[in-house]
């Protein structure tokens, strides 16, 4: 199968590895992923690793991406991240309103579209995280949801500035679950995501636009979930502490 977009398989440590198990883990996936060229491959270790973990994939074809930033440019800001000290590091991606951040930090979509226009304005590319809960899924609240975070989180992008941000599908439910989404619901939400793009940004920008999937991606579900007509990548979080796991899901979508 063919794709005009090109994939993007992202890896979420979340709170795992220190900075000496982040170097080992990128010394192996370049070991086994560097001859990958069809796919973009990113790392999004904890800020502490970040560092060590530059150095490591410096000229390789993995990227490195930051699990969140502030808004701000800098100033009294007690335990935050700015732009431009990820960029200090080479980071080229953030990923944003995780619904971890947006359940545990209380972040709603008015903070996070403001973290992405900061993301925008220091050449940083956000990876923006939308979902919707079981419960939401359940009352049938699916799109209406999905809708109303693309306006929240997206308000105030240019549509150029909207070619230059991915779109990451993350069900709740499936999140650290073991329960992926099935492929056909994902293609049904990134099919929906796309089409409330193309009334936002116009129907060019909508069809240049990468949206992975998120939510228990495995070496086993990957393939079928990538073969999907919108389906552009993934953001994996567990499965992507592991070397051999997180190298599985890349090579199993080398068609
Ligand atoms: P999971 O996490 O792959 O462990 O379900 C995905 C994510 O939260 O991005």
């Amino acid at each position: 199968m063919i794709k005009d977009r090109k994939l993007i398989i992202a890896g979420n440590w979340k709170m795992n590895k220190t900075a000496a198990e982040g170097v080992a883990l990128v010394t192996e996936l370049k070991r086994l992923l560097g001859h990958v060229k069809e796919v973009d491959i990113v790392v999004c270790p904890p800020f502490t690793a970040l560092c060590e973990v530059s150095k490591v994939i410096l000229n390789s074809n993995i990227y490195l991406g930051a699990q969140n930033m502030n808004e701000n440019d800098d100033g009294a800001y007690t335990g935050e991240i700015s732009a431009h000290m990820l960029k200090e590091f080479s980071v080229r991606y953030v990923i944003l309103g995780h619904s971890e951040r947006r359940t545990y930090q209380k972040e709603d979509d008015e903070l996070i579209s403001k973290k992405v226009r900061k993301a925008h304005a220091s050449a940083i590319k956000p990876i923006v995280c939308i979902g919707e809960t079981l419960e939401q899924r359940d009352r049938g609240e699916t799109f209406e949801v999905l809708e109303r975070q693309i306006h929240g989180s997206l308000a105030g992008l240019t549509a150029e500035q909207m070619l230059d941000t991915i779109i990451a599908y993350e069900p709740v439910w499936a999140i650290g679950t073991g329960r992926n989404a099935t492929p056909e619901q994902a293609q049904e939400a990134h099919a929906f995501i796309r089409e409330v793009l193309a009334r936002k940004f116009g129907k060019e920008v909508s069809q240049r636009v990468r949206i992975q999937y998120g939510g228990s991606v495995k070496p086993s579900n990957a393939r079928d979930l990538m073969s999907q007509p919108d389906v552009d990548g993934a953001l994996v979080g567990g499965a992507s502490l592991d070397a051999r796991s997180f190298s599985e899901i890349i090579l199993s979508c080398l068609w």
